[in-house]
């Protein structure tokens, strides 16, 4: 092969600079081929934004948070003309195969970059919503879901000091990987996301069950993707992958429990600070591997593939078939987050 390119796309998360590394050492070290980092996801590859990596740019970054590449939610079919768009940058580096690290929006235009043009790509799982389909969990979300787990912690005592009910909002999109992790480590008295409609009312009898029974503080984990409570609505701007920017649902929400209870409410969004800083040792780990089988992948012109995770192995599997579905949180995982509601 005669370069390889590697490009995050669509938000950050913890571990892509370890997934960068692994990339890079693997291509240059045993397949002999040299390493090209594409700058802001697509868009540098719209733009001819590109740096050489060597073995000795990417030492010492392993446990840096963010992407040294830079990303960007630009996307070739929206803001360009599709695979003409990046045909002029794959031709001058002589780029013959593309490691994409994405969510959903980024592999899904990877995969009709695939189809439609033969774009030579192996996609990489990477999101703190740990929402993409065919693999068992995607890096950075272990990391998102420390740092939540320890702010639901933080948030649990200063609740007992004051008699009141405490609503975590978590990132994760439309799916509440983030908010059942966390609120199952961190011991939340209930726990709303997107794949299981709740009912306000039943939440309030059980935070007045609790305060009845002695409790003086309740703790609400909420994933950011859950509706408003009924007769209100959040005005939500369009990112420019046409996806809803999330946030502040738990403010009405709060409300309506303080409404309901008679308890006093207070909001914490957790927001960017779950993306930010230094992965934990296992998503170091996870895209280290991650970055070595997609590495050889690309040597061995596996394309139109993604790695996934499955059990204690990495597998390509079709990248079609992670793009076909949004993996959201099953009844049983949700039912063991509920056995410890109130
Ligand atoms: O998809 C990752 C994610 O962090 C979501 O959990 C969140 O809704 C979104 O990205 C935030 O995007 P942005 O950084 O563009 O505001």
């Amino acid at each position: 092969m005669s370069t390889l390119g590697v490009l995050t796309g669509g938000g950050d998360c913890p571990g892509l600079n370890a997934l960068i590394r692994a990339v890079t050492v693997r291509a240059i070290e045993l397949h002999s081929t040299p390493v090209v980092g594409i700058l802001d996801g697509w868009r540098g590859l719209m733009e001819d934004r590109t740096r050489p990596l060597a073995r000795d740019d990417v030492r010492g970054i392993l446990a840096r948070g963010g992407t040294v590449l830079g990303t960007s939610r630009q996307d070739p079919y929206v803001h360009g003309d599709g695979y003409d768009s990046l045909r002029p940058t794959i031709e001058a580096h002589g780029i013959e195969a593309l490691v994409v690290a994405g969510g959903d929006g980024t592999l899904r235009t990877a995969l009709r970059l695939y189809e439609e043009a033969g774009l030579p790509v192996i996609a990489v799982p990477k999101t703190i919503d740990n929402d993409i389909a065919a693999t068992d969990v995607t890096f950075g979300f272990d990391t998102a879901m420390s740092i939540a787990t320890d702010a639901v912690d933080r948030i649990t005592t200063t609740a007992e000091s004051h008699n009141r009910v405490m609503l975590v909002e978590v990132m994760g999109r439309t799916r509440g990987w983030i908010a059942a992790y966390s609120g199952i480590a961190g011991g939340a008295d209930a726990i709303l996301i997107p794949e299981h409609p709740y009912d306000l009312d039943e939440i309030s009898r059980i935070i007045k069950t609790r305060h009845s029974g002695g409790h003086t503080y309740s703790v609400v984990v909420v994933a950011e993707g859950v509706d408003p409570p009924p007769g209100t609505e959040l005005e939500l701007p369009i990112d420019s992958f046409g996806f809803k920017r999330l946030g502040g649902v738990a403010y009405p929400i709060a409300r309506e429990l303080e409404r309901l209870t008679g308890f006093e409410a207070r909001v914490t969004v957790l927001g960017h600070l779950q993306r930010g800083g230094t992965p934990t040792a296992q998503d170091r780990v996870l895209a280290t591997r991650f970055g070595i089988a997609a590495a050889d992948l690309a040597a061995a012109g596996k394309f139109g593939t993604m790695v996934a995770a499955r059990g204690t192995e990495m597998i390509p599997v079709p990248l079609a078939e992670a793009c076909r579905d949004i993996r959201g949180v099953d009844s049983e995982l949700y039912d063991v987050a509920r056995t410890f509601f109130g």
